[in-house]
């Protein structure tokens, strides 16, 4: 049995770290295992322009304990609004990684979304033109489609159409969250890659509201069932290029979680690669850690992967139940918080 595994450092392409105490809060977690990650721009106010992703930039630079070689990589938060000109120049300087789709209110902090597919198609031309990826929340926002199926709603009916539209722009379908997803983004690859999050492998919505409600499960997309689970798990160890490692680890305030109206988002960061070594573990494709945590998303970004490395033992520890914030009596509930966990990175 392996009981201590040396990989590749990994990094996360999809993480939300927020602004202000919450990011000085979280960001560590993240920045003490991980090479790298793609940064979510849905902040209020949103990082629409290369103005603000610069200003972001600096304040989650200036976030980052010291001697941290930590690299955030912004996105550009698409709306009805956004100029293809300021997208191309962001990209061509280094600020931003790619774009990031979020359909108007589809999730958290979405309102400023895009209201109409049609009003983005020049910034999409633009992205195919110049090589640059497009990040996409991909669920299908009519009130008529069932939640569990947005997904793939989104996938027939723009997703697939889109893909033939733009066959030069590469696309990441982020937080795969059904088993159709997972099969598209595999008869679509290389053009179109997919992130997985540690959760929607580990749990079913049984587990989130199946024996008592569970607030910190709820996400967007939600979780799905044990036919959903079973096929990302399947997919991220097999080692496939199109898909790779993000934990969509995000922070809310322990109000806006325990709530009658509750915000979707699941912290994680600090359990993140520790989960996904035990989902690994599990389907006995520790083999395949490596390639889904550090090699292919930098493939599909066109970067290289990290030098470093990081090792991992099977030295239970436990992990801690929410993290507090500055501010009166804030703090942020972490996913598996008080359980064992089985793995931990020790070099
Ligand atoms: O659960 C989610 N939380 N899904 C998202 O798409 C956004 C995120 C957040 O920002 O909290
Ligand atoms: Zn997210």
């Amino acid at each position: 049995m392996t009981t201590r595994i040396t990989i590749r450092k990994p990094d996360d392409w999809h993480l939300h770290v927020r602004d202000g105490e919450m990011l000085k809060a979280v960001l560590p977690y993240t920045a003490k295992h991980f090479g790298r990650a793609i940064l979510m721009p849905n902040l209020i106010p949103p990082v629409r322009t290369a103005a603000d992703c610069r200003a972001y930039r600096e304040r989650v630079m200036a976030a980052l304990p010291a001697g941290s070689k930590f690299k955030p990589l912004m996105t550009c938060y698409l709306t009805d609004d956004t100029d293809p000109d300021d997208v191309e120049r962001g990209f061509r300087d280094g600020v931003f990684a790619g774009v990031k789709l979020y359909p108007a209110n589809a999730t958290t902090n979405s309102a400023a979304g895009v209201t109409d597919y049609k009003k983005v198609m020049r910034v999409l031309e633009r992205m195919e033109k110049i090589d640059m990826p497009f990040l996409m929340h991909g669920e299908e926002t009519d009130p008529e489609v069932d939640i569990f199926d947005r997904e793939k709603a989104f996938i027939d009916r723009h997703l697939s159409k889109w893909v033939k539209q733009f066959p030069g722009l590469r696309f990441i379908l982020e937080h795969l969250s059904s088993k159709e997803g997972a099969e598209y983004v595999k008869s679509a690859a290389p053009q179109v890659g997919g992130t997985i999050t540690p959760y929607h492998m580990v749990l079913t919505r049984n587990d989130w509201f199946g024996h008592g409600l569970k607030p910190y499960m709820y996400v967007m997309p939600v979780i799905k069932t044990a036919r959903d689970r079973a096929a990302l798990r399947k997919a991220a160890t097999s080692g496939e290029a199109c898909y790779f490692l993000g934990t969509d680890s995000a922070p809310h305030p322990y109000s806006r979680k325990v709530s009658t109206n509750g915000v979707p988002g699941m912290f994680n960061a600090p359990v993140a690669i520790e989960t996904y070594a035990k989902v690994f573990e599990e389907e006995g494709a520790l083999d395949k850690l490596e390639a889904f945590a550090a090699l292919n998303g930098p493939k599909h970004y066109r970067m290289a992967p990290n030098a470093d490395t990081i090792t991992l033992e099977k030295t239970p520890w436990t992990a801690p139940e929410e993290v507090k914030v500055a501010g009166p009596d804030e703090r942020a509930i972490v996913y598996r918080g008080g359980e064992t966990i089985e793995w931990k990175v020790v070099a």
